[in-house]
């Protein structure tokens, strides 16, 4: 709701009350709309102040409203009114100004922020524009170029550089809405004409072709397929190009388009899916909220390889000192100088001072001795990994929670050397683990709901998503990541190049495809994975059962590739070739076709048109059953969980959701017919044998996603 009073004789005060965020819900839409006609028809009232209570002026659109009928007056002509009120009126700008907030700020014929507040139109980042009126005032109040920075980008500014812009008239470091009252009646007799800003054009920009040219492309190429930024660059030029009233037209018709296209419902799905995964649970029943984390005032991490240094600078950053440990000298002094430069570059992007002297630099494992929490980050080997969680156990006071930052390995293995099972837990970051937004918190069969709720909120106090998964090869993330792959090789087999296949995932909207990707991370961490399971040895790819494995289809190119020491980016060459050793331009490479040919030949396989879709379907379908298998295993909580992972992760495209939401977009019953269908091609590929929950799901009619726990629940009681 809004309340009014009349304050310093002549100025009419509303104030939005919508707990947390003043949120612009029907209710509150009501009251704006009662307050503002009640203040112009006072003739006591000379001049209005707009605010919100709790510090906090608007943080925007309702969205538990979208998607359902639309109730209560409109923004549009609400904002409209505003503007065309023959009374000052004066945005008091606390805490937040996002999306509808600032737009009806916008709608005032003033804005005075406080100096901490942060203002911005994210409607982008779920799949809309700003379309009550933000993508037409904000170009003619603050210029083409800065406005669509905003708008594509939905990225939010601080008072000061929004007064730089133009977005408000002053910053206060005072009471705000004590500043817009002196400013309100400072201004009561002024005219309003030229504050209206739906009143004036754009400040012409100097070549406007060639600046829509440019946005379109830079959006083109950032947004990988997303639909919503170039929906704003075209509503902004409407605003460049057009007069207010057909702009807002333009407008409406944009965001129509926008409303209705699933990447707006996925977008939207991620924003709840994001929240949710925060109050996990585990199979024995304890909960985010049952669970209290322990405090941690100091943090080891054992291993500065890749890992480790990205680690140390996430814990430092956070205010956490450090022990950082390296059992080699040389390989701690150039961990020493790395962790510092990531502080350095960090700290000088944030505006703020290195926290260099919260990391100490050790050889010996005794250092920890007194950590609150250690992070183990040394090679993956499960001896070594043994070895070490023997050591700490020896060494680390009573009650220190162990962490393991392995990829793969199991959990109650390393959990079962250390007399206190309970404290063990799986932190998995990824690569780099200081920029890297995922964290999956695996947990064990025994490890306390203490010791998850402390990683889970250390991985919130580092900023990450956080993401509570059981134990098994691989958790979620990877063990989902094995049959992509592994039909992305069966895929060359078959008749495909590296280049079609990364093609087909980019343009569908990954950050980068399989083979880009092996590249990058470097093919010989996953041979040496297969050399351990017995998959892959010197010789065993060219013998006679060399595309078998354990009574399953198996290619052995990425060992053959391995075997030549192509290894990716790092060496020059893998699936594509680069310039140099740690290049970074990929270029098709002519020898790894012909050797495709040749290997092809060899085995008497006969190439064939292989397409986008069947990509997609191979891919992404096998990739999706097994999310399926881990949702019917409980090794995840819900798809949300598996979601959020890839999208966080994994670069999949965020405006598709995640692979389960993907998986209802398409249709399950879709997903189910072509696995069956590629199954019944390749039943030597058990990963295409479509899961049993997944028939479930098609049996019980294809729920929506928020209705499959019903169908996960009962299948896994059958298991
Ligand atoms: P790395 O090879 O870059 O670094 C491992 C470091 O551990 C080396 O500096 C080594 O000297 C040190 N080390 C070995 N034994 C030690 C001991 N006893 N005490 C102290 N330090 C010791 O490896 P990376 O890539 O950092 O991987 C570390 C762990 O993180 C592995 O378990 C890996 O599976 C996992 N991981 C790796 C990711 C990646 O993208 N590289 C992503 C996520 C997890």
């Amino acid at each position: 709701m809004a309340q009014f009073t009349r304050v310093s004789g002549s100025v009419g005060l509303i104030s939005l009350k919508n707990p947390p965020v003043n949120a612009l819900s029907a209710v509150v839409r009501q009251g704006i709309v009662d307050t503002v006609q009640r203040a112009l028809s006072d003739p006591k009232v000379k001049s209005v102040v707009i605010c919100g209570q709790n510090g906090i002026f608007c943080g925007g659109a309702d969205i538990k409203e979208f998607g359902t009928a639309m109730s209560g007056p409109p923004l549009v002509p609400m904002i409209h009114a505003i503007e065309a009120a023959e009374k000052p009126v004066v945005a008091a700008i606390e805490g937040l100004a996002l999306g509808g907030g600032l737009e009806l700020a916008l709608g005032c014929h003033y804005r005075i922020a406080h100096s901490k507040a942060r203002l911005g139109l994210p409607e982008v980042s779920l799949g809309l524009l700003p379309a009550a009126g933000g993508t037409q005032r904000l170009p003619r109040l603050i210029g083409v170029p800065a406005a669509l920075d905003l708008i594509t980008t939905g990225r939010h500014v601080t008072a000061a550089e929004a007064l730089k812009l133009g977005i408000v008239d002053q910053v206060t470091d005072h009471n705000t809405v004590d500043a817009a009252v002196k400013f309100a009646l400072s201004v009561r007799e002024h005219s309003l004409n030229a504050r209206r800003i739906s009143n004036n054009l754009c400040p012409p920009p100097s070549d406007l072709d060639a600046l829509f040219e440019g946005a379109m492309q830079k959006v083109r190429q950032t947004a990988r397929g997303a639909v919503a930024p170039v929906a704003c660059v075209q509503a902004v030029r409407a605003a460049a190009t057009m007069p207010y009233t057909q702009g807002m037209e333009r407008e409406k018709e944009l965001m129509a388009t926008l409303f209705t296209s699933g990447q707006a419902r996925a977008l939207q799905y991620c924003f709840f899916a994001q929240r949710a995964v925060g109050r996990w649970s585990m199979p024995s029943g304890a909960r985010w909220d049952t669970s209290k984390p322990r405090p941690i005032h100091k943090a080891a991490v054992i291993g500065l390889g890749t890992m480790g240094r990205g680690i140390t600078v996430a814990l430092a950053q956070t205010g956490l000192s450090v022990v950082a440990v390296e059992t080699q000298e040389k390989q701690l002094m150039e961990a020493k100088q790395a962790v510092s430069g990531m502080l350095k570059r960090g700290a000088k992007r944030r505006g703020v001072a290195p926290v260099l002297d919260l990391v100490s630099y050790n050889c010996n494992l005794q250092a920890v001795a007194d950590a609150d929490l250690v992070i183990e980050a040394v090679f993956e080997d499960m001896d070594l990994k043994k070895k070490v969680f023997q050591q700490l156990s020896a060494v680390c006071k009573p009650g220190t929670l162990l962490c393991t930052n392995t990829s793969a390995l199991d959990i109650d293995h390393l959990a079962s050397q250390t007399p206190n099972p309970e404290l063990v837990v799986g932190m998995h970051f990824f690569a780099p683990a200081h920029v890297m937004k995922l964290l999956e918190v695996v947990y064990g069969s025994r490890s306390s709901p203490q010791v998850v709720a402390t990683a889970m909120q250390l991985g919130k106090k580092m900023g990450k998503v956080s993401v509570a998964v059981g134990n098994c090869r691989g958790f979620v993330g990877n063990r989902m990541l094995k049959p992509y792959m592994e039909h992305a090789f069966f895929l060359l087999e078959d008749g495909a190049t590296p280049e079609l296949v990364d093609q087909a995932l980019e343009e569908f909207g990954f950050a980068m495809g399989v083979f880009r990707m092996s590249d990058l991370s470097g093919l010989d961490v996953g041979w040496r994975v297969r050399k351990e399971d017995g998959l892959a040895h010197p010789g065993m790819a060219l013998g006679q059962a060399a595309r078998v494995r354990q009574g399953r289809r198996y290619s052995p190119l990425a060992d053959l590739l391995c075997e030549q020491d192509r290894f990716g980016q790092k060496t020059g060459m893998g699936w594509y070739q680069y310039d140099k050793p740690g290049g970074r331009v990929s270029r098709p490479d002519p020898w790894l076709h012909s050797f495709l040919e040749e290997y092809r030949a060899r085995h008497g396989l006969v190439a064939r048109r292989i397409d986008h879709q069947e990509v997609l379907e191979r891919c992404l379908y096998t990739m999706i059953n097994e999310g399926f298998r881990i949702l019917e295993d409980g090794i995840a909580a819900g798809p949300e969980d598996i979601d959020m992972i890839y999208v966080f992760g994994y670069g999949w495209p965020r405006h598709r959701g995640g692979p389960m939401f993907y998986a209802g977009m398409v249709g399950l019953e879709r997903v189910l017919e072509r696995l069956e269908h590629y199954h019944q091609a390749h039943p030597d590929v058990p990963y295409l044998q479509p899961c049993n929950l997944l028939r479930r799901l098609v049996a019980s009619g294809s729920p929506p996603i928020h209705r499959w726990r019903e169908v996960i629940k009962k299948v896994r009681s059958q298991l």
